[in-house]
């Protein structure tokens, strides 16, 4: 497996410079809460073609935390994202951002929430890549200096970089650059809230995995609050302190990512496989006939192997 740590002086850079993020600075370490009370939301509601997609769903994101939300196909996760976000309405209930109701009146203050689209390349409508992820930070009324350290780390953190991809047109690159440049326009605002709507679709494998490194150490210096939606098992297992599941609308289960994403049989009832690391203890627990406690982390789950490989070779096979 090829080392994550590979980039460490871009990293502490990244690090150093999370730790002056605004949700560091001005609000104390403390990202955006959030919360829908009661939300329901039908599509082209009172048309014969509505489409009702949530149902009475209640839900507080902490500030600060890192949800991740999972479900079927056409669950109602791009629209919670939405809802969360204030863009989307609700047709019943409430949407509270920072203690104070969302309304067409009062939305939360630009910037505070960056949201991610599922197919956000179609968000991108900038000459080049450094004007598009500049576009929000200029908007703030930053000075060019500043702006262009936003670009920098903003790209850094999805893996590009400015002297090989800042002038180029966005329409020129790849979905997955697009998807790429897309996020880093969103994270170069530097929100309390970033909500991420299936942000690694269409990355390769180390990409992805590198991406949630860096966006769980981008929420652990600066505080920013996370939510993301995925498909991805082992991807939310890396991500989420918490994990909620959306099913036909309707929130089906919340709770902490350790119990959630090892309960099989919750997660089945609702389409959804558990990460690798619990089938992986499931296998360990046939193959020793003794209970093994199943784990969502990978060096624990690598733990509990070795020590069943210690076990039955008393150590020796280790120490080659
Ligand atoms: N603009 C729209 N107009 C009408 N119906 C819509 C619209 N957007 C979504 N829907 C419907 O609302 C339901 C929920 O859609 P949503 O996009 O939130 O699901 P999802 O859980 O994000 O699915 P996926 O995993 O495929 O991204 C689906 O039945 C979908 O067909
Ligand atoms: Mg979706």
């Amino acid at each position: 497996m090829r080392s994550l740590s590979g980039n460490s002086l871009q990293n502490q850079k990244l690090a150093a410079r999370a730790e002056n993020h605004p949700a560091a600075r001005s609000q104390n370490k403390r990202g955006s809460r959030l919360e829908v009370e009661h939300v329901s939301l039908t599509y082209q509601e009172g048309t014969p073609f509505a489409v009702p997609a949530l149902e009475d769903v209640s839900l507080s994101v902490h500030a600060g935390e890192r949800l991740a939300i999972a479900g079927p196909v056409g669950s109602g996760k791009s629209t919670l994202l939405a809802v969360l976000a204030g863009v989307e309405p609700p047709t019943a209930g409430r949407v509270i951002h920072e203690g104070g109701e969302v309304t067409s009146r009062r939305q939360p203050p630009a910037g505070s929430i960056g949201l991610t689209f599922q197919s956000p390349e179609n968000c991108l409508f900038e000459k080049s890549v450094l004007d598009d992820v500049a576009f929000a930070p200029r908007r703030q009324g930053l000075d060019e200096r500043e702006v262009k350290n936003r670009v920098i780390d903003a790209l850094s953190i999805t893996g590009m970089n400015l002297e090989q991809f800042g002038h180029r047109s966005p329409f020129s690159l790849s979905t997955g650059e697009q998807r790429r440049v897309a996020l880093a326009g969103v994270l170069a605002m530097e929100p309390a809230a970033l909500l991420l709507d299936e942000p690694t679709a269409h990355l390769d494998p180390l990409t992805r995995r590198e991406l949630i490194e860096r966006l769980v150490r981008l929420n652990e210096a600066t505080g920013v609050t996370m939510v993301m939606v995925g498909h991805d098992m082992d991807e939310l297992a890396r991500f989420a302190q918490r994990v909620v599941i959306i099913d036909g609308g309707r929130l089906a289960a919340d709770g902490a990512a350790a119990d959630l994403l090892t309960d099989t049989v919750l997660l089945a009832g609702h389409s959804l496989d558990p990460p690798g690391t619990v089938e992986l203890c499931e296998l360990l627990e046939k193959a020793t006939s003794a209970p093994v406690t199943a784990v969502i982390e990978e060096v624990k789950a690598l733990e509990l192997l070795l020590g069943l490989i210690e076990k039955r070779t008393g150590g020796s096979q280790l120490c080659r």
